[in-house]
C-alpha cells in the first residue's frame, strides 16, 4: 500500500508540505495555553491564503451565480482535499469491523482507527492514547462526562458551575443530571462585553461543587475564557473542571496536560474533518472510575447472564462499531493541520478579526454582540430594525454564507436581551475580499430595509 503513502503525501497540504518533527509540543505555539492569541502589533503576518485555499475544494463553488464566500466556519469547517481522500482511501481499500477480525482488512482498519487515536493524543498532547474517546462530537463528549462521571458521583444537594455564555450542549445535559438528582446548576455571569466575571466564580465554588464545565470559546459571542484560570481556581477546592474545546481546536493548539484540565472535548466537523468525529479527553484516573456510557459489543471483557465485565479504556467507553471512517479522517485532518504554521494562521484569523470588526463597527445601525478582548475570529451582530434571518437571506443570495439564529446559545441571547444575531466566523482560508464583500453586502441590507 506504498501508494497510499505516497498520494497522502502528495496531496499534503499545499501551504506546507514538509512533515513536523513530532516532539515538537503544542505548548510551544502561541495561544497553546493562554487566552493572548492576537499577534504583536507590527508583527508581519506570512500566510499565503490562496495556497491554502486551493486545499478546499468546496470554495471554487459558485452559489447563486456568485463565487461562495463561506463565513459559517464556527458551525462547521469545509474539508481539505487530503481529508477527503484519506475517507475515500478506508472505504475503497480498508473498509471493515475493527477491533474483532483476524483478517487483513480489519487488521489494516484496526490499524488506521488507532492510527488516528494516537494522532489525537499528539494533538492535545495527552500522557496515553487511552484518555482519547472516540465520541461523535462535543454534544457526545460532554454527555459521557454527564453520564459516567456525573451520574454516579452527583446527588441530591450537590453543585455543578457552568458559565453564561455556554452552548447548549454544554447546559441541557447538567440540566438533566440535577434534575435526576436533586442537584443545583449554578452559572458564571458575564458583563456586557461578553467576559465572564471571575470573581464571581470564585464565589460560586464551594465543597458542594462537584464539578465545573465551561466552553474555552463562546460560539456566539467569540469570547476566549480564561480556561486555565478557572481550572487553578476549580482545583483549588480539588473540582474537577471539563472545557468544552469545539470552538477552541480549529483555531489553535491544545495541550491538556499543560492546562491540567480534567475533560476536554471537541467535533471534528469544525475542525475540518468529516461529521461524525469528535474526541473526549479525560485523564486515565478519571475515566477509569466512571461508569460505562453506553453497553454493548466491543465495551466487554466478558458476559453472562448473571454479569458483565468490562474492557480497558479506550474500547470500556467505546461500545458498538465507531465511525471508523470519520475518526481515521479526523487523523487526516489533524496531519493537516500540524502541517500548517499554526501560529501563522492564527495570526491572519485575528488579523480577518480585526479588520472585519473595524469595518463592522464603522456601519451605521450595526451593533456587534461580544466585545471581549480575547476573541476568536466570530462576529455576532445584529442590525437595527432587521431580523437576523432577513441578512443570512439577503447575504445568500450574494453567495455568502453566515448563520443566523440564537446559535444553541439562547441564555446568552436573553442576556443581551435579543432574539437571535447574524454571525461570521472566519477561517484561516479566508480573505480581507471576503471580509470587503460582507460589509458591501450588509450595507445592501441596510439600503433595503431603511
Ligand atoms: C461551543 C460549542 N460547544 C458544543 C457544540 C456542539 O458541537 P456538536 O454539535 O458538534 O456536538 C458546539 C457546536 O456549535 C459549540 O459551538
Amino acid at each position: 500500500m506504498a501508494w497510499v503513502k505516497d498520494k497522502l503525501v502528495r496531496d499534503a497540504p499545499a501551504q506546507d508540505r514538509s512533515v513536523k518533527d513530532d516532539s515538537t509540543s503544542a505548548a510551544e505555539t502561541p495561544g497553546a495555553l493562554g487566552t493572548k492569541v492576537s499577534p504583536p502589533a507590527g508583527a508581519e503576518i506570512a500566510w499565503n491564503v490562496e495556497r491554502v485555499r486551493a486545499d478546499f475544494p468546496v470554495l471554487r463553488q459558485t452559489v447563486n451565480g456568485k463565487p461562495l464566500v463561506y463565513l459559517d466556519n464556527a458551525a462547521s469547517s469545509q474539508v481539505p482535499q487530503v481529508v477527503i481522500d484519506r475517507g475515500s482511501v478506508y472505504l475503497e481499500h480498508e473498509h471493515s469491523n475493527i477491533h474483532r477480525g483476524v483478517h487483513y482488512l480489519s487488521q489494516k482498519a484496526t490499524t488506521a482507527y488507532e492510527g488516528a487515536r494516537e494522532k489525537v493524543r499528539r494533538f492535545v498532547n495527552a500522557r496515553e492514547a487511552r484518555e482519547c474517546i472516540f465520541v461523535r462530537g462535543a454534544t457526545e463528549g460532554i454527555n459521557l462526562v454527564m453520564q459516567g462521571y456525573g451520574r454516579k458521583f452527583v446527588t441530591a444537594g450537590d453543585e455543578i458551575i457552568i458559565s453564561a455564555m455556554e452552548h447548549h450542549a454544554n447546559i441541557v445535559p447538567w440540566q438533566m443530571l440535577c434534575e435526576e438528582k436533586g442537584a443545583r446548576l449554578r452559572v458564571i455571569p458575564m458583563s456586557d462585553a461578553g467576559e465572564l466575571l471571575l470573581d464571581e466564580f470564585e464565589a460560586l465554588l464551594n465543597e458542594k461543587t462537584k464539578l465545573v464545565a465551561v466552553t474555552h470559546i463562546s460560539n456566539a459571542l467569540g469570547t476566549i475564557n480564561p480556561v486555565r484560570e478557572i481550572i487553578d481556581q476549580a482545583h483549588k477546592y480539588g473540582v474537577p473542571v471539563l472545557i468544552d474545546g469545539a470552538q477552541w481546536a480549529p483555531h489553535m493548539p491544545i495541550d491538556v496536560q499543560e492546562l491540567d484540565c480534567d475533560f476536554y472535548t471537541f467535533s471534528g466537523h469544525k475542525m475540518f474533518a468529516p461529521t461524525g468525529s469528535g474526541v473526549v479527553y479525560g485523564k486515565a484516573a478519571l475515566l477509569e472510575k466512571m461508569n460505562p456510557f453506553q453497553g454493548g459489543g466491543d465495551m466487554i471483557k466478558t458476559v453472562t447472564f448473571e454479569k458483565t465485565t468490562y474492557a480497558e479504556l479506550p474500547n470500556r467507553l467505546e461500545a458498538g462499531t465507531p465511525a471508523i471512517a470519520s475518526q481515521i479522517g479526523l487523523g487526516a485532518a489533524i496531519d493537516y493541520l500540524s502541517a500548517l504554521d499554526r501560529a501563522q494562521a492564527m495570526a491572519h484569523e485575528q488579523e480577518l478579526l480585526r479588520y472585519a470588526t473595524e469595518r463592522i463597527e464603522a456601519l451605521e445601525g450595526v451593533r456587534i454582540i461580544g466585545t471581549a478582548r480575547e476573541k476568536a475570529s466570530v462576529i455576532s451582530f445584529v442590525i437595527d430594525d432587521v431580523h437576523p434571518h432577513d441578512i443570512g437571506t439577503i447575504l445568500d443570495q450574494e453567495g455568502i454564507a453566515i448563520r443566523a439564529g440564537h446559535h444553541c446559545a439562547q441564555p446568552v441571547m436573553q442576556r443581551f436581551n435579543l432574539p437571535a444575531t447574524a454571525r461570521a466566523s472566519f477561517a484561516f482560508y479566508n480573505t480581507k475580499q471576503e471580509v470587503d464583500l460582507l460589509v458591501r453586502t450588509i450595507e445592501k441590507v441596510i439600503e433595503v430595509f431603511s
